[in-house]
């Protein structure tokens, strides 16, 4: 996509592989402290995603992916099938950090195959296909803007939700990447992000990460979407995926599906932009995802300072499931698929 300067929209990684070591920007000191975290075994990172150090379906994948290169250094096993029995505790606890984000195991299982193919250095093929993972990642996003941006018309507002961007993917971002590209071609004149409570992944690092591409961003409470969409100013909400079902149906950050609805009554489009390693083909429908819920902690107090009267009881399911009749367009790195089912679904993905 020739008039993306990606050196201007897409200068933040997540993810540095050094070497001997995992380096994860920790997302939970972001915006005021760009510090990296730095994981030496697999359990670090496991520890790393379960803390939300590393955030982001595509790029846990990715750093779990990176963890099953650390884990093969602490393994003594000449032969790939024998390595694979003995990094499978590793592999599982990894898999265990968070629930439904299926690019997690979708890494995993990548990592599996790779080792039983490898011919010749295993471990040196683990390495390889993590960093294939890697970089398949960051060109999967880079065409998905370019598909998802045609489907805006200039002079357009958008609304997204949570933070998928650069920060959550290898590098350019999903639903953020089309918004990246969405204003390099004029298309998209306002930018609108959702705090996105309790975690505040919009507040946080969405808004500061299209500041640092100069890109503005006006900051909504997650309640002001409806009037937002009443007001005329936006045309499209996009939004990333954790997983998408054989149906359609999306699982993604908690408040996508009431941003579905209120966008389905007030006529304003709806996309869900991820790669296709987001895509679940063996799950058939939302009903079947395992949704995760995090402490209570976390809707009980902002930024470490309690907000909330002791012995209050609090629900924190973190994300929900959006039906496919409310989303008007799935964009992966293979394909547009309008209007999401079954049918259409299976055309794309088999
Ligand atoms: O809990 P998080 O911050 O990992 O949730 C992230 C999301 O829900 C994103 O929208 C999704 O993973 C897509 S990221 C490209």
């Amino acid at each position: 996509m020739s008039d993306i300067d990606y050196a201007r929209y897409d200068r933040i990684r997540p993810i540095r592989w050094t070497g001997d070591a995992l380096e994860l920007l920790d997302q939970r000191k972001l915006p005021f402290a760009t510090e990296y975290l730095t994981c030496r075994n697999s359990d670090e990172v496991a520890a790393a995603i379960h803390a939300l150090a590393v955030r982001g379906a595509p790029a846990i994948g990715i750093a779990a992916a990176w963890g099953v290169v650390l884990a093969a250094r602490e393994i003594d096993a000449s032969e790939p099938d024998q390595a694979a029995v003995q990094l499978e505790p590793a592999l599982r606890r990894l898999n265990a950090a968070r629930p439904t984000a299926v690019n997690l195991a979708w890494a995993l299982a990548r990592m599996r195959a790779a080792l039983l193919r490898a011919t010749g250095d295993w471990r040196e093929a683990l390495e390889a296909e993590a960093r294939a993972i890697e970089t398949e990642d960051l060109a999967a996003n880079r065409h998905m803007g370019a598909l998802g941006a045609a489907l805006i018309p200039q002079g357009s507002g958008v609304l997204t939700h949570c933070n998928t961007g650069s920060l959550a993917t290898a590098g350019f971002g999903t639903a953020l990447g089309v918004i990246r590209a969405g204003v390099a071609q004029g298309r998209i004149d306002a930018v609108f992000a959702g705090e996105t409570r309790p975690w505040l992944q919009g507040a946080r690092l969405t808004v500061w990460e299209l500041q640092q591409d100069g890109i503005d961003a006006t900051l909504i409470a997650d309640a002001a979407a409806s009037h937002l969409m009443k007001a005329g100013k936006v045309q499209w909400v996009v939004v990333g995926a954790d997983r998408i079902c054989a149906n359609g149906d999306v699982a993604n950050k908690i408040g996508t599906y009431q941003l579905a609805i209120a966008a389905r009554h007030h006529g304003v489009k709806f996309m869900v932009v991820a790669p296709s390693s987001t895509v679940d083909m063996a799950t058939a429908s939302g009903d079947l995802i395992e949704i995760e819920e995090r402490e209570a902690g976390e809707l009980h107090g902002v930024g470490g300072t309690r907000t909330v009267a002791e012995g209050i009881a609090a629900w924190n399911p973190v994300f929900d499931v959006t039906p496919h009749d409310l989303i008007d367009a799935i964009v992966t790195e293979k394909g547009v698929v309008e209007r999401p089912d079954e049918e259409r679904m299976r055309a794309l993905f088999g």
